[in-house]
Parts: C-alpha cells; structure tokens; sequence
C-alpha cells in the first residue's frame, strides 16, 4: 500500500483525492480532515481496510464517515480498532450510558436541569484537548450525530503537529522543555465542575502538569500539547511570564491556517486524534436540539 504523511520524515498532507488500498480519502481541507468514502462502519470490518482507516487518520487527524447509522454496539464496536474504548466517571446517567458506559451523551435535551447547567448544553466550547485535565487523557474521541440543528454547533478542528513545526525558534526553545497545568476545575465552556472552588490564580489551578510539546506514540512526531486556555500555568515561570508565553503559544496555535470547521450532519461520524488536534463547537440555539454520542479510546501518558 502507498504511504500518506505520518513519520516524523513524511509530513505532507495529501490535498487531493485518493485511494488507500481499498478505501477512498477525500482530503477536507489543507491543514486537518478528510472523509472516508464508501465505508460502513456499523459492519465489521476486515484487517486491511482498518489499517488503510489508521493510515489515512494518522495523516488527516480527524476523519469523517457520512450517512452511518450506528447503534451504540456499534459505534463502541468501530471505537474498538484504535484502541480500548473508556468509561469515564461520571456524576449522572441516563439509562443509555447505564447500559453503555463507554458512551458520553453530548447533548442539550433529555436532562434534568441540575446536569444541564453543568454540560457544554448549547455554549461555546473553547479550544481544547478532551480530557486532557486527567493524567492519561484519551487518545482519540469519535463523535456521532443523530439530531442536529439547522444551523449553528459546528465543530472546529486545528492541526498541533503544524503549530509545532511552525514555531518559532524563540518560542520552541521557551517551550520545549516546559510543562503546562491543565484545568481540572472547568469543562471547555468555562463552567465549574461540581466539588471545585472557582479560584483565580493561575499558580493555583488543579490538574495535571503535561509537556507543551509531546511526541505522538504512534507516528512519533511532535505535536504542540497546550489543551485548554483557561486558568492554565507553566510551572517555574512567574505568574506574568506564564501567561506571556501561554499568550504567545496560543495565539500562534490559533491560526486560521492550522484549522478546518465542519458542520454536521445528522449520521456523521467524527473520528479525531485527541493527541495532535485540538477542538472547539460553536454555541447554537437553546431551543434547538442537539444529540450525539461520543466515545473515548484510551491513551497513554503524554511524553
Ligand atoms: C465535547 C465536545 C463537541 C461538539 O463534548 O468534548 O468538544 O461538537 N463536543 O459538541
Ligand atoms: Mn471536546
């Protein structure tokens, strides 16, 4: 089979359609995604199409599969190839997740109002990494929509191998032997997680210490690993200083030219690699409903 970017010394994305062994990748943008065509997912699939799978998403970082129709079997069934599905912890259920812990609803409708005000519901969510506030986040989510809005909720993508390879000499030396804290307190809309105290000093934020710059365990190439704004720190820095360079690296990260949004449509599958991209959503009407479910492979500790 031909070989697409995912060595340290092969890190061109392809732009341009093409076949991979068995399967077709159509390239979404220059920086991150590309759909793959033609798969149903909810079979099982055979060895050689889910290397072509890996192969293609170690390139584009997030691949799409269009018109799936996945029960949650399934969809923790298709998770399973990249690695062990998780179930994280969590405070509340409905009889979905009882019976699939594996899956986390993300959604605006069907729950009490005490665990709405606590979810994303229908806010923005900022840049971020999921769950990198834990010691071992996951290695990749795969996100599957059954009730979009007509417009609005769109999820945004960014590609943290480019950013990395696109520093700045000044701002790689500052960071490549550095640590970030990664908030444990706030989820990516900036709401408090239920048993923290809302504290403001930088120096103070609970959550794990990860390296800004990590290296992938699978494509061995380093990725700039900053994972949510907010209340983030460099440990050994002071407090001006920490928030200068985090200012630098984020607004360095933040370029339109590393990103790609995708709108969604009811029956997508967002598989991304939660090591190299980051994601942000787009807030969208509150009376409009918003369902997907959402799976998490586990990862290995950042190095
Ligand atoms: C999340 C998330 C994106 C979306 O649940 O962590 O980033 O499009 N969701 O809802
Ligand atoms: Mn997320």
């Amino acid at each position: 089979m031909q070989t697409v970017g995912i060595s340290p010394e092969n890190t061109t994305i392809p732009q341009e359609k093409y076949e991979l062994g068995k399967i077709t990748v159509v390239p979404l943008s220059p920086a991150i995604g590309a759909e793959v065509v033609g798969v149903d997912i909810s079979e099982p699939l055979p060895a050689d199409i889910i290397v072509a799978i890996k192969q293609a998403w170690h390139a584009h970082l997030v691949l799409l599969f269009r018109d799936q129709t996945l029960t949650p079997e399934q969809h923790i069934y298709f998770s399973s190839y990249f690695g062990t599905p998780q179930s994280p912890n969590r405070t509340s259920f409905t009889p979905m997740t009882e019976k699939y812990p594996e899956i986390i609803e993300v959604m605006n409708v069907g729950m009490e109002k005490a665990r709405l005000d606590r979810s994303l519901g229908n806010a923005e969510a900022f840049w971020h990494t999921d769950m990198s506030y834990k010691d071992i986040p996951p290695a990749a989510s795969a996100l599957y929509a059954l009730e979009i809005p007509p417009e609005g909720g769109n999820t945004c993508f960014c590609n943290m191998y480019r950013a990395y390879d696109d520093l700045p000499p000044d701002l790689l030396a500052m960071a490549q032997d550095r640590t970030a804290v990664h908030d444990a307190s706030r989820n990516s809309a900036g709401k408090l997680r239920p048993g923290f105290v809302d504290e403001k000093d930088p120096r103070k934020t609970p959550g794990p210490r990860h390296p800004l710059v990590r290296t992938h365990p699978e494509t061995g190439r380093k990725a700039l690993f900053l994972g949510r704004r907010p209340y983030s720190y460099i440990p050994g820095l002071p407090v001006d200083e920490s928030e200068a360079l985090l200012n630098c690296l984020w607004s360095h990260a933040g370029q339109e030219k590393y990103a790609w949004c995708h709108a969604w449509k009811v029956g997508d599958l967002l598989l991304w690699d939660n090591r190299c991209a980051m994601h942000r959503r787009d807030p969208f009407d509150a009376a409009q409903r918003r369902v997907l479910h959402r799976t998490q492979i586990a990862g290995d500790r950042p190095y």
